[in-house]
């Protein structure tokens, strides 16, 4: 007999979708990620789905501590267009984030990166990954393969989609198993790539996509404010709706 107190699988996965979100503070070096949490997080990613079922990604695992270490030390380089583009999507207060229902807060960014004519600091060391990447146990590489394209799509855009299927279930089993995840844009840009690619030596048909941090959160959780726009503001029933029209 099914126990008619426990949730439904849709009220259950409801719950991960919601609960989910990205765990960028410290991780807890002393916590593992368990062989059998790594394990369904790629057969999780292993059954998304693609475009013409594809399958258009590799995954780097890196779990050696020297390795880590090694991806900390690589440099960044700022990008202006980055700092301009970040700006303009930024919120300066919780009222301001609440309205808009997009975008981040500026709080979340150095305060050298919270002005409109901010440019990539270039005095003093150059920064690195190191406070990221420190304690955390587990980094996945996820690399693209642009030669397994699912035809006619026009610039790979179904297979870029299929990278973002990828990611999600990956993240919705972490969230599910309790492994914190965040991803990190940041290697597949200037001054990193390069660097990542000789260290895990990357084959050059191959493009990093994306990262995935993962590790046992340290400490509660911060307070940080979650948005999203009302589905109201973004569903068209019928007929598509110009905001403001009556
Ligand atoms: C394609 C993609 C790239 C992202 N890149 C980064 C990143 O480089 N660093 C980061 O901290 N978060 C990154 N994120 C996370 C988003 O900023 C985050 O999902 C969004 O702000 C909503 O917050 P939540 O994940 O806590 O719900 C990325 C998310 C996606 C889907």
């Amino acid at each position: 007999m099914p126990d008619a107190r426990a949730p439904d699988a849709a009220t259950c996965l409801g719950e991960i979708i919601r609960n989910r979100r990205s765990e960028r503070g410290p991780y807890d070096a002393s916590q593992a990620v368990e062989a059998a949490d790594l394990d369904a997080i790629l057969e999780a990613g292993r059954w998304a789905p693609t475009a013409h079922n594809m399958q258009n990604y590799e995954i780097v695992v890196i779990d050696d501590p020297s390795t880590l270490a090694a991806v900390g030390r690589l440099q960044p380089g700022g990008s202006g267009d980055f700092l301009k583009e970040n700006y303009a999507q930024l919120s300066f207060s919780e009222e301001e984030l609440i309205r808009k229902g997009t975008g981040l807060l500026a709080t979340m960014f150095p305060p050298s990166w919270r002005t409109p004519d901010a440019e990539p600091d270039t005095s003093g060391e150059p920064a690195t990954l190191e406070a990221t990447m420190r304690s955390c146990p587990v980094v996945l590489i996820v690399l693209y393969d642009p030669r397994r394209r699912a035809p006619a799509s026009e610039g790979d855009v179904l297979g870029i989609m299929s990278l973002g299927c990828l990611m999600q279930n990956m993240w919705l089993m972490a969230q599910a198993r309790g492994i914190g995840m965040q991803i990190m844009s940041v290697f597949g840009g200037d001054g990193v790539e390069d660097g990542l690619r000789s260290l895990l030596s990357i084959p050059s048909h191959l493009q990093i996509a994306f990262a995935c941090r993962l590790g046992h959160r340290a400490g509660e959780p911060r307070p940080q404010l979650r948005v999203r726009r009302p589905v109201d503001r973004f569903v068209h029933l019928n007929v598509y709706a110009h905001p403001g029209a009556s």
